[in-house]
């Protein structure tokens, strides 16, 4: 239980690579392992979530290798996985046990999956009745709906899907099962997701059809190893967008983010909210557009959001709600119930933590109500084990009057083991 003070800067400057994308770095190693040859995947993200999807697949029999970000996968199909002799830990992390329940759907053998507390309390009867609906058996808590959860795989029928809520993780789950089952698969969201799987699956030789919110995939198909070259995490780099326009002065250059166009709404909401970020050398490798972000202070004003915006923005809502409270005026988050199922209910956590610091936030059924203020007071913050507030909680303190002690800073660890270096690094 790491206790942290944060003390207030008042200026910035320097070049930050943030580290590699969460999202991205799972699916490559899922998909090497699902894959037929040698996947190399450069600029892999060490946290913690996506080192549990790599433990997931050496129990699993998949073999490979890692030198610091790099990691190789020897795929040798999914024919070659093996039942593991041991429960599989997901740790923390709901993208490893959304796609890995995806992808055992259709393996003839029995898994059983579990994970830490927070995961335990999380819903997955989401990603567990579609796939019941293709054919797997699955049984555990809350009849199939948390962990820890056994399934049984087997042969899967493609089905269409409709789901109730725009998550990647539940069409990535269903897609993945897609591949090994018969007939077409067809999943359409009420509002467009990250689209990594689909890009990926592209770039591994499978065809998947899409068209706005819909996603179709045909089962048989044969994943080749790839390259992969994991571009920086934009949901990261959003921490340092959000300090570098509210410190007092300094230029913050941020090289190789992904913005790819679903995750890209916290650009849009900071600077239709007047912040001062630049997009330079827009590139695409491996089918996913990368960039660099310069930031410069500017006076920020509230804004209201809500409906398509907010899963383009989901897991940057903690920081965004940082920036609204020395934001001018009001604003006003929506349609984000989602939030609640998280690492932590994050309406309820961050309108708690930030009022903690002197702020004037309100929660409501599905979002947050912010009044901006010309600073916020400091004092103490937990992350509460979520590494999005931990990170929150730090960049309020660096922003505030009297800096912010937090507690359990190591949640950070789960997406940016170096965080406190790095804000040491570029703080004046
Ligand atoms: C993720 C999808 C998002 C996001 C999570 C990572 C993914 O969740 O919050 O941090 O990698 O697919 P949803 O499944 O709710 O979209």
């Amino acid at each position: 239980m790491r206790g942290v003070f944060i003390k207030p800067v008042s200026g910035v400057e320097g070049e930050i690579r943030v580290p590699g994308d969460k999202s991205i770095s799972h699916r490559a190693a899922l998909l090497g392992g699902m894959a037929h040859g040698e996947t190399h995947v450069s600029n892999f993200l060490l946290g913690q979530d996506c080192l549990s999807t790599l433990r997931c697949l050496k129990q699993l029999g998949v073999h490979w290798e890692r030198q610091g970000t790099e990691v190789w996968i020897r795929g040798e199909g999914m024919e070659a996985w093996q039942e593991p002799s041991d429960v599989l830990d997901a740790g923390n992390s709901g993208t490893t046990s959304r796609l890995m329940l995806g992808v055992l759907a259709g393996s003839p053998f029995a898994v059983t999956l579990t994970g830490d507390a927070s995961l335990r309390s999380r819903p997955m009867r989401r990603v567990t009745d579609p796939l019941k609906q293709m054919g797997a058996r699955i049984m555990g808590r809350q009849d199939g709906n948390m962990f820890p959860l056994t399934m049984s795989g087997g042969q899967l029928q493609g089905q269409v899907f409709r789901t109730a809520v725009a998550s990647a993780q539940v069409k990535s789950a269903i897609i993945l099962a897609g591949l090994r089952a018969s007939g077409e698969t067809k999943v359409e969201e009420p509002a467009l997701s990250r689209d990594h799987t689909e890009r990926m699956l592209r770039g591994f030789g499978i065809e998947v059809l899409s068209d706005k919110t819909i996603v179709r995939v045909h089962g048989g198909g044969r994943l080749v190893g790839q390259d992969v070259s994991v571009p920086g995490d934009i949901s990261s780099a959003a921490f340092f967008l959000i300090l570098g326009s509210l410190v007092g002065r300094g230029e913050l250059i941020l090289p190789n983010v992904g913005v790819n166009p679903t995750r890209t709404g916290i650009l849009d909401a900071l600077r239709t909210m007047g912040a001062d970020i630049e997009v330079l050398e827009v590139s695409e490798i491996c089918g996913e557009p990368r960039a660099t972000l310069r930031v410069r202070p500017a006076r920020l004003k509230g804004i209201e959001i809500g409906g398509d915006m907010i899963p383009r923005l989901i897991d940057e809502i903690p920081i965004l709600a940082v920036a609204a409270c020395l934001a001018e005026g009001e604003t006003v988050i929506r349609d984000a119930a989602e939030l609640r199922v998280k690492e932590t209910d994050r309406i309820r956590t961050v309108a708690e933590g930030l009022a903690a610091l002197g702020a004037k936030i309100e929660e409501l059924p599905d979002g947050l109500r912010i009044q901006g203020q010309p600073y916020l007071r400091g004092g103490q913050a937990s992350s509460l084990g979520d590494h999005r507030l931990a990170m929150a909680w730090a960049i309020a303190g660096m922003l505030s009057k009297e800096g912010v002690s937090v507690e359990d800073m190591e949640a950070a660890d789960v997406s940016y083991p170096d965080f406190l270096t790095v804000i040491e690094k570029v703080a004046q």
